[in-house]
């Protein structure tokens, strides 16, 4: 997104990242696993995650990862400076001077070109979220903490919900709300709705607080999807008058039509010119990769695209369809504009403004995602296939794992999990097939053969398969 934006961070795979509040290195650990070159520190304030994390980092054999204990009003320049931060799940789940720090730590350590990630609880619809709190709160203020407060809390809110006619809109809200809240872990409903510290700020507080600190405002971490107010012509146009100029104001505005409830903003040094119109030679410097599948269209003169979830684009663009073949065969590998660019000749794509605004359609709607760096991926399915380590460990305790892109594939399939764990680089399909059929000595041979090619695909499209 930097990159979108004109900047010139440093190369992901020869960086310095932090983590502020890195509770056990879930995070940070597979990045470092997937960036050897990159330096990784994490701190939190609570031991036991941290001591998990560090055995785990042992356990991989990592060195350039280093998790500790501590505060963050007691950490500062001894860690060194670093060209990304991470603040994830802090600076509106804790007390002022912590808020506030967590900001005056990323004004005090990023280079130059750094870049900081904050993620936050934002208004306006953090108002619904305060209500709900508040509801639960009050209800619950005599019961001793535990996950049956939760459930009490949690139980009184459907009790509202419930006790309101069936088509008022209020009913309709809370019910939205309860859904949201339905999460398997009740631990996380205790920290995401019931923690003591719930902090939602609007984004022009937290753009004026980053301002105190020497830093701006650069974008979010991801483009808005499509349905964003800021696509429809009409509605941009009303805000940008209402804004009278004023990114940021207008930027609150826009969240005001989103309803928004969370943010992942990046910030950077207030120096840094931030090009807000996606200037073209940027686009030189990021990586290509598109997931879609060519797929039957429902006009004859145009091409079909599919992504796994079903989305679907149909172009007759011969720039556009060349440029998705291209980058599905490469997929998961990112290609460089460079690379493509022989590819895209005679089709009329080119960085000239119509191409860099097809482009960032492109990736709006998904179509395509821009990255800087291609990890070491499979690219074919090796003869004796390997999973990163970091996820076959991961498979021992949980039902999903961290690819090589960082992403989370889930393991709700028991043969996968155990054919996972069987992928250490020794062994051939044949061999895989007969390790797999005596762990599941009733499961038809042929059923089992089917099953491992079918799984292999998917954990090389995902980036689970190393190179
Ligand atoms: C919501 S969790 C987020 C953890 C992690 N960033 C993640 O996304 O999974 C908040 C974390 O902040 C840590 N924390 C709270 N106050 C802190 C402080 N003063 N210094 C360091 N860590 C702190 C907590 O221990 C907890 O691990």
């Amino acid at each position: 997104m930097a990159i979108l934006h004109g900047l010139s961070p440093a190369p992901v795979e020869r960086s310095r990242v932090l983590e502020i509040a890195c509770y056990d290195g879930a995070n940070l650990i597979p990045m470092a696993y997937a960036i050897p070159a990159s330096e990784f520190v994490g701190f939190d304030l609570a031991g036991a995650p941290i001591e998990r994390g560090q055995s785990r980092v042992r356990e991989l054999g990592l060195n350039n990862v280093r998790l500790f204990q501590g505060d963050v009003l007691e950490v500062g320049a001894e860690m060194g400076r670093f060209d990304y931060i991470i603040a994830h799940g802090i600076y509106a789940w804790a007390p002022e001077p912590v808020r506030d720090r967590v900001l005056g730590l990323c004004s005090e350590l990023l280079t130059e070109h750094g870049i900081a990630f904050v993620s936050y609880n934002a208004m306006p619809a953090g108002y619904m979220r305060l209500m709900l709190r508040d509801m639960m709160l009050f209800r619950t203020q005599d019961s001793e903490d535990s996950l049956k407060r939760v459930e009490e809390a949690m139980a009184f809110l459907r009790l509202v919900c419930e006790s309101r006619p069936e088509k008022d809109p209020l009913r309709s809200m809370l019910d939205a709300q309860l859904k949201r809240m339905n999460k398997p872990d009740l631990g996380l409903v205790r920290h995401d709705e019931m923690s003591d510290a719930y902090q939602p700020v609007y984004f022009m507080e937290l753009a004026r607080h980053a301002e105190r600190h020497g830093l701006q405002y650069l974008c979010e971490s991801v483009l808005p999807p499509p349905p964003d107010p800021a696509y429809r012509a009409e509605i941009d146009q009303a805000v940008e008058s209402a804004a009278g100029g004023d990114f940021l104001r207008k930027e609150q505005l826009l969240d005001f039509l989103r309803m928004r409830a969370y943010r992942e903003t990046l910030l950077c040094r207030k120096e840094r010119v931030v090009r807000r119109d996606f200037p073209a030679e940027s686009f030189r410097h990021l990586l290509f990769a598109s997931q879609t599948a060519q797929a039957e269209g429902e006009k004859p003169s145009a091409t079909a695209f599919v992504l796994p979830g079903g989305i679907k684009m149909e172009s007759n663009h011969a720039g556009a369809t060349a440029l998705l073949r291209e980058l599905g065969k490469a997929w998961p590998y990112a290609l460089s504009w460079e690379s493509l660019e022989p590819h895209l000749a005679g089709t009329g794509l080119t960085l000239d403004a119509q191409g860099v605004a097809l482009l960032v359609r492109l990736a709006i709607s998904r179509m395509i995602e821009f990255r800087t760096w291609n990890p070491s991926l499979a690219r074919t399915i090796p003869e004796r296939p390997k999973a990163s380590v970091v996820s076959r460990l991961e498979a021992h305790t949980r039902d999903r794992c961290t690819s090589l892109l960082h992403l989370l594939v889930s393991l709700d399939d028991a043969k996968v999990k155990i054919l996972l764990k069987l992928l250490d680089g020794t062994r051939t399909r044949a061999e895989l097939a007969k390790d797999m059929a005596a762990e599941f000595p009733d499961a038809p041979f042929a059923d089992l053969e089917e099953g491992i090619a079918d799984a292999l695909v998917n954990m090389q499209r995902s980036g689970i398969l190393e190179g």
